[in-house]
Parts: C-alpha cells; sequence; structure tokens
C-alpha cells in the first residue's frame, strides 16, 4: 500500500489521485491531509480514502504521524513554493503543482532548499510528458529539421474565461497568466529545443476584453443584462461555446481587478531567445473560443520544419530538401493529451524506487524564472534576462 498526505486537496488534486494516481497503484490511500476546508477536501475523497484520511493542521504534523511513502501538493500557486521548502527536509516523494513559485523571493527559496534535498520531486507538467510532445522531440533529436534554429508557439485555450469566473480571477493569486498558463509551454518548449531560455522580451493587455466597471459580486442570475451577454450560461449553452453552463462571477465586473490594482490579462506575447543562441515567439490568447483552440509549436531548421499541435492531436513533418511531407495522428481521448497519465507514472515509478521524474524540481523552478522575465518585461517594457538555476 502507498500512504499518501496531500496538502490542499482541491478540484485538481483529487482528480489526478482519482483518474490517474490510483490508475498506476490502485493500492494506494490517502491517509492524511493539511486543508482548513476540511468539509471540501474530505467530499473530493473517494470512497476508499474517507474512513481513513486523518487531518492535520500542519505538513510538519502529518509527516511525523502518518507514516507517508508519497506527498503531493495541490494548494492554489502562492502556497506551492512555502509548502515545497517544508517538504524539501524529507526524503519522500513529493508530486508538487504548477507554477511552483509566484515571485522571485519564492522561486530562489525553493532552489535553495532543494540544492542538497534528498525530496525527489515530480512537477506538474503534463505538456512536456505528452506522447505527441515527446515524438516531436524524438524528431529533433534524430536531425528532421536539421539545427534548430526558431520556434514559434502558440496557446489559445477555449476555456480561458476560467481565469476570470473562477478563483483564478484573483490576481494576489496567480500573478497572472506567465506563471499561471505559460509555465507549462516555457518548459516544453526549453524541452523540445533541448536549451533552457535565457532572455524574454513581453507584451501584455489587460483590461480590454475581460473585466470592466459591472458592480463586486456580480453573477448571471442577478444581472439585468444576462439575455443579451454572450457569457450568460443560456448564451454558452446556445452557441456552444464553453465555460461554465451554471450561474457564475460576471467577467466583467470590478472583483476582476484593475491593470493598475493587478489582474489577469486578456492576451499577452512573448520573444524568447534560448541559450543555443535560437529564439522564438510564444503567445497565449485568453478570450478564444471553439474552432479557435490552438496549443503546440512550429520549430524550423534549414533542412525542415517540424508543427505540431494538441487540439488537432497531429504533428507535421516537411523536408525542405525533398519532396515529402508526413502526418502523424495522434491517439484520442487523453486527459491533457495524455500527459496527466504520463505523469501519474512518474510519480509512481519514484514512489517505488524504480525510475525518475522527467519533470524534477528544476524544470519547475527554470521555468518559473523564465515566467518571472516574461511579467517583468512586460511590466516594464524592456528585455529581462532569465536567472538560470544553479547560475
Ligand atoms: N498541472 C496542471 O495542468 C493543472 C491543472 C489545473 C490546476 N492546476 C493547479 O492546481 C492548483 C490548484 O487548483 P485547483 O483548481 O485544484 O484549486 P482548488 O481551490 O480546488 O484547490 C486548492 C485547495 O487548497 C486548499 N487550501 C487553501 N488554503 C490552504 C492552506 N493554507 N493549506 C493547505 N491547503 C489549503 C483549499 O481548501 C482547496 O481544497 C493551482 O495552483 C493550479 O495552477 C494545475
Amino acid at each position: 500500500m502507498i500512504r499518501l498526505g496531500v496538502v490542499g486537496c482541491g478540484q485538481r488534486i483529487s482528480g489526478m489521485i482519482r483518474h490517474c494516481f490510483r490508475k498506476e497503484a490502485p493500492d494506494l490511500r490517502v491517509v492524511g491531509i493539511v486543508d482548513p476546508d476540511e468539509e471540501g477536501a474530505r467530499g473530493r475523497l473517494e470512497e476508499c480514502d474517507r474512513a481513513d484520511a486523518v487531518f492535520y493542521k500542519t505538513l510538519a504534523g502529518m509527516v511525523k504521524k502518518a507514516k507517508l511513502d508519497a506527498l503531493a501538493i495541490g494548494t492554489r500557486c502562492n502556497l506551492h513554493a512555502s509548502y515545497a521548502v517544508q517538504a524539501a527536509r524529507y526524503d519522500i516523494p513529493l508530486f508538487l503543482e504548477k507554477p511552483v513559485a509566484v515571485s522571485m523571493q519564492q522561486a530562489v527559496a525553493l532552489e535553495r532548499a532543494f540544492e542538497r534535498s534528498k525530496c525527489r520531486v515530480v512537477v506538474s507538467f503534463p505538456l512536456r510528458v505528452t506522447p505527441l510532445c515527446r515524438l516531436a522531440r524524438e524528431y529533433v533529436e534524430k536531425g528532421a529539421v536539421g539545427s534548430p534554429q526558431h520556434v514559434a508557439a502558440v496557446n489559445a485555450v477555449p476555456y480561458g474565461t476560467c481565469y476570470w469566473e473562477e478563483g483564478y480571477r484573483n490576481y494576489a493569486v496567480t500573478q497572472g497568466l506567465f506563471l499561471q498558463k505559460a509555465t507549462h509551454d516555457f518548459d516544453y518548449l526549453m524541452y523540445l529545443v533541448g536549451s533552457p531560455i535565457v532572455r524574454v522580451a513581453a507584451m501584455a493587455a489587460r483590461g480590454r476584453v475581460f473585466g470592466g466597471k459591472k458592480k463586486a459580486g456580480l453573477v448571471c442570475s442577478r444581472c439585468r443584462e444576462a439575455d443579451a451577454c454572450p457569457e450568460s450560461p443560456r448564451n454558452r449553452r446556445r452557441n456552444h461555446s464553453g465555460g461554465s453552463l451554471a450561474d457564475h462571477p460576471c467577467l466583467f465586473g470590478r472583483d476582476c481587478g484593475t491593470p493598475e490594482t493587478g489582474m489577469n490579462e486578456d492576451s499577452s506575447s512573448a520573444l524568447i531567445e534560448f541559450a543555443s543562441g535560437m529564439h522564438g515567439t510564444y503567445w497565449q490568447v485568453f478570450f478564444a473560443r471553439r474552432d479557435a483552440a490552438a496549443r503546440g509549436a512550429r520549430i524550423s531548421g534549414y533542412h525542415g520544419t517540424l508543427e505540431f499541435d494538441w487540439y488537432r492531436n497531429d504533428l507535421k513533418h516537411v523536408r525542405h530538401h525533398a519532396p515529402f511531407t508526413d502526418t502523424v495522428k495522434a491517439g484520442e481521448g487523453m486527459s491533457h493529451f495524455g500527459g496527466d497519465s504520463e505523469l501519474a507514472a512518474d510519480f509512481i515509478s519514484v514512489i517505488r524506487g524504480k525510475g525518475e521524474a522527467r519533470t524534477p524540481i528544476r524544470t519547475g523552478i527554470q521555468s518559473a524564472y523564465a515566467c518571472l522575465a516574461a511579467k517583468q518585461s512586460a511590466e516594464t517594457g524592456r528585455f529581462v534576462n532569465v536567472r538560470q538555476v544553479g547560475g
């Protein structure tokens, strides 16, 4: 039996336990939880865990009493680093949600804490370990494009409204969507081209689409404009435009924040330079819907171009100097395009001492450094050098 302790037993981590960890290890049991919302956290547990899970006030208290084989941290973004710094004291395999840090102070503290730590970490970066991304990396390694010279990455998830109608709208917690979202993309891009990001120039647009002057606390059921608003549950249902179909907070309200006080960006873009000397672009748009969904990258070298997209679920390879282009289709129906089950496989292997994480703590911290540089660049209008792990 694997005895798992959970810090922050919310939607994401309970979903990972139920659908992914347990598939890899049916003998896994949640035996300890640190979460101030005991009722909510207990309600998200599966039947087999409900009786045995004991709630603790602190991580240290749980480690002392619960005889843990593994730990998972699934709190909201701003608490990951402080709990992970505590977890670094123990030799217990850790599954850590992203972003691993939301400030430079947190990221540096995390790097220090793990310098001499025995704690082996699986950072929750599903995109890097998806079969499609790994296939793209294989192509690059085999010379499909020659020496990679340029990358252009896109991120237009069709569910971007969640950053204005759910807890993610709280800027104090997320610190914006480079840290919240691009942390995945910067991470897989560094893996794909085999080189860290060293310099970033970025821009972000805030308060032009979402946010606004509607009164704080407004929900659709109390809004006089709900009949005309494309975001009301009724219109979303009619238009098949995605987002919550339940009564939800207004996306155009004062409580989304303001550009001055801090709010998530509607869209943002970055120019990125890698240590290898190659460069590229990345953009993310949070108001895209339906068939506008896109997430993936195009990598070019003198000999070829490689292009993949997780929504199209395929990879295209164009040979520049031969009359051949081939497209590989990936399998359907996998959570995070297959990345979540790969993360679970890694975590269970690490716990059983049978394998290594493909997303160790270094990857989480390096990506956070790149995101922090992008955030700073968007705030200052300047190029920003990216701090390097161990540098
Ligand atoms: N890797 C991915 O692809 C992916 C996908 C979705 C979410 N996430 C990340 O997962 C994290 C959690 O998101 P969620 O949607 O599950 O949020 P959530 O609000 O459902 O879960 C957070 C949990 O933390 C608990 N909590 C609050 N304060 C706490 C404290 N001081 N100590 C311990 N627990 C505390 C809350 O009660 C709640 O149960 C976010 O940081 C998000 O970025 C990652």
